[in-house]
């Protein structure tokens, strides 16, 4: 593919039309510099909240459920497992989980200004992302109602299947920590 050069040749297109114009190189420098400033933060979504007030929501239902499976994976691993404990815990998973397909509106990426470590291909890849709120929230469910049982082995299986869901998603759509 050939680029007319003449563009880059004359000082007032090239300088309004910046690097882009000229492609080869330098023609990316010009995005970076551009969403990272905080200006989206307090942008109205459709849904009332401003894109801060949405990630910040649900970076706190997600901390609930990290620490509902901590209390879990903890309980598991102690010589006398708490069940009680536990059934409050997975309980808790569920229930913070409800809505989760709506916390991640366009406009909350990573270039939205604010602190987030979603990452652009949840947009790109909406269906699949979503699957994988649908996978987390049936194992979840299903690790409650086990969880209710009482059976410890059976908590166990149910706990390391749900974790599964946990990380196929942050796999691929979570930033790396
Ligand atoms: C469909 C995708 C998906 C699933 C399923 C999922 N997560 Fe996440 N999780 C994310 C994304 C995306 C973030 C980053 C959110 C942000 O920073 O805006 C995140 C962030 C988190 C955080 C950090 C929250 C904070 O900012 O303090 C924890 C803890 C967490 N997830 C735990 C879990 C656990 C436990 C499960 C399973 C029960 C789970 N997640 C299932 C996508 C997912």
């Amino acid at each position: 593919m050939k680029m007319r050069k003449i563009a880059c040749l004359t000082p007032a297109v090239a300088g309004l039309m910046l690097l882009t114009a000229c492609g080869q190189g330098g023609g990316d420098a010009g995005d970076e510099a551009s969403g990272a400033s905080g200006e989206n933060a307090t942008a109205a979504l459709p849904n009332g909240m401003t894109v801060q007030e949405q990630i910040e929501a649900r970076q706190k239902k997600l901390e609930n459920i990290g620490g509902a499976f901590k209390t879990i994976s903890d309980q598991l691993k102690s010589d006398s497992p708490d069940v009680a404990a536990i059934q409050t815990a997975a309980a808790t998973v569920p229930a913070e989980a409800t809505g989760m397909a709506d916390w991640f509106p366009e406009g909350t990426g990573p270039d939205s200004g604010v602190e987030t470590e979603a990452l652009a291909i949840i947009w790109q890849e909406k269906e699949d992302f979503l699957s994988k709120i649908s996978d987390m929230q049936n194992a979840a469910a299903t690790l409650n109602t086990t969880a209710q049982g009482g059976d410890v082995a059976a908590i166990g299986e149910a706990f390391k299947a749900t974790g599964g869901t946990c990380k196929a998603c942050h796999d691929k759509f979570r930033l790396d920590d």
